[in-house]
């Protein structure tokens, strides 16, 4: 399993969007980290997973309530995207009972953070920065 580094290919252009990305592949590696340390650090690794999913889904807020506000056409196809992978990190997570699947659960998120902001999160930010400057454009002109 790899660390995620930020580069500028990841960036949407929307500033939070961007930061909330960076945050979470940090969150991500930090966990990454936790898991390849000897020992017990179940209980810990639990929080972090936790502390994890609880940001994710502020993310996706975040994301879904600029698509709102910017009338953005393909939201409901974005936010079903975001619906299927809460659902899916959430079967695995549920697994923790017989022994959760710790690098499944890893490998999901790497695969998540790369592909749907590469593709997904990256067409709504093109989408969004021609909105806002067709905006701005509309206030300066009139
Ligand atoms: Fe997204």
């Amino acid at each position: 399993m790899q660390e995620l580094f930020w580069n500028d290919e990841y960036k949407t252009g929307i500033e939070i969007v961007d930061h909330q990305h960076r945050a979470l592949m940090e969150m991500y590696n930090q966990l990454l980290a936790q898991l390849n340390e000897e020992g017990d650090f179940r209980a810990s690794l639990d929080q972090a997973l936790q502390g994890l999913f609880d940001y994710v889904q502020t993310h996706f807020d975040t994301e879904e309530q600029l698509m709102k506000a910017s009338h953005y056409d393909d939201f409901e196809k974005h936010r079903e995207e975001h619906e299927h992978l809460t659902s899916q990190v959430f079967a695995l997570y549920q697994k923790k009972g017989e022994g959760i699947d710790y690098l499944g659960v890893m490998s999901f998120i790497f695969n998540w953070l790369q592909h749907h902001i590469l593709k997904t999160d990256k067409k709504f930010g093109t989408y969004y920065l021609q909105n806002v400057r067709l905006q701005d454009q509309g206030l300066r002109n009139s």
